[in-house]
């Protein structure tokens, strides 16, 4: 594809966010790159990755280097896919259906939100076999029921139920901008998006975006705080893991888990897989990065679970870093965002690049040529 947005003079995650905010209106901007209350669990998941040093080994022949990664028997292009994020579009226009398509021609995992504004199924079909769904368990257990048997009749073989979500996140920068979903369109919101013509010109043409899987739940909601009900899941418990567990014959994977003690109830109870995970800094402040509390988890797993790093991921290098330190693969749920938001497909393709090509530039450079190998041993300081 002709570059004419001269996306790759883009060199970094951190470029295409700084292009994305000059394109988006700050309301929608916030919506995705905010955090909880001061934001210090979104800084500490970035600080706390560059903490983590890997010492590079030299005179090994890297002139070929395999970033492939096996998961649950399926065999991925690179250790890393798209994280589930609700209500992309409302960042970018069609994100979601973008975002799960160019996971399928780059073959790594895309995770559809419960909360996507794109339905379900139609996200199964453009990820076409490379797409897991994630799921809030509701307290209306026919909510719950009905998405899971969706997500089966749709084809999805893995369901990643989210954990992090007892209680809305504050996210203090969508209070100042009084976000709501649907947006409603307050003069100072006319104004931003008259600011950003192109932008405000796509969502009009797509519609306003809004949880297209709760279309039906949802006609009666009338602000943001509505729709979050029908998310957070203060109700969700062992009890209901157990019973999940029961009732989802494919691989069950457990997101938001931080503490080796949870970490270790879910392997016990048969999960295939645990998402470690803050939700990106979004639900609590004072919490532990994820890298900070992968260690402890590894150990306390032992090898029963698939572990899965994500928040924070903005560079090639977290991912070994991530693996070095016990990780079997990651996400990236902003990383892609910013790239949608930056140049729409082609920023997309470009935040895929960019980390690709990082990783394996850093593979190169420590002297691993599999992702496969890389363990402690690369850690300058195993922990
Ligand atoms: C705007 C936004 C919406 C999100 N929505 C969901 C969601 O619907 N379900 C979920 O499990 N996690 C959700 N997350 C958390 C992501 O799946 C992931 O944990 C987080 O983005 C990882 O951090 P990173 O953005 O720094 O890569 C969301 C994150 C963002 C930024």
């Amino acid at each position: 594809m002709v570059d004419l947005m001269g996306l790759d003079r883009d060199a970094s995650i951190d470029d295409l966010r700084r292009r994305a905010k000059r394109r988006i209106p700050r309301f929608a901007f916030d919506l995705v790159d905010g955090g909880a209350e001061n934001e210090r669990n979104l800084r500490r998941n970035r600080d706390a990755f560059q903490e983590v040093e890997l010492t590079p080994c030299y005179m090994v022949d890297v002139s070929r280097i395999d970033t492939q990664a096996t998961l649950f028997g399926q065999t991925f292009a690179a250790p890393f896919g798209m994280a589930p994020i609700g209500m992309l579009n409302a960042f970018w226009p069609e994100a979601d259906l973008t975002l799960a398509k160019l996971c399928k021609a780059q073959n790594i995992p895309y995770v559809a939100s419960s909360a996507a504004s794109t339905t379900l199924e139609t996200l199964a079909e453009a990820a076409d076999g490379n797409g897991w769904f994630q799921l809030y368990v509701s307290s209306d257990a026919d909510v719950t029921e009905g998405l899971i048997a969706r997500a089966e009749a749709a084809g999805y073989t893995t369901l990643m139920v989210t954990a992090d979500v007892p209680a809305a996140g504050k996210r203090d920068r969508d209070i100042r901008n009084q976000l709501s979903v649907p947006f409603r369109f307050t003069p100072d919101v006319v104004m931003q998006c008259m600011a950003n013509p192109y932008w405000a010109l796509l969502n009009l043409r797509h519609g306003t975006p809004n949880v297209a899987n709760y279309a039906d739940l949802l006609k009666s909601a009338t602000s943001y705080a509505d729709v979050q009900k029908t998310l957070i899941t203060p109700g969700f418990t062992w009890e209901d893991l157990k019973r999940l567990r029961a009732r989802w014959k494919g691989k069950l994977l457990v997101k938001g888990i931080l503490h080796p003690k949870d970490a270790a109830t879910c392997a016990d109870l048969g999960c295939d897989g645990i998402v470690v995970s803050n939700h990106g800094g979004r639900q609590v402040a004072f919490g532990p990065a994820t890298i900070e509390a992968l260690p402890a988890i590894a150990d306390a797993v032992a090898g029963r679970t698939t572990l899965i790093l994500d928040s924070g991921i903005r560079r090639g290098a977290d991912i070994l870093r991530a693996k070095a330190r016990g990780a079997d693969f990651a996400l990236a749920g902003r990383a892609f965002a910013f790239g949608m938001g930056a140049g729409g497909q082609a920023g997309g393709e470009r935040a895929f690049e960019i980390l690709h090509l990082e990783l394996i530039r850093a593979l190169g450079q420590i002297g691993v040529p599999s992702f496969n190998d890389v363990g402690p041993s690369q850690l300058s300081t195993v922990p």
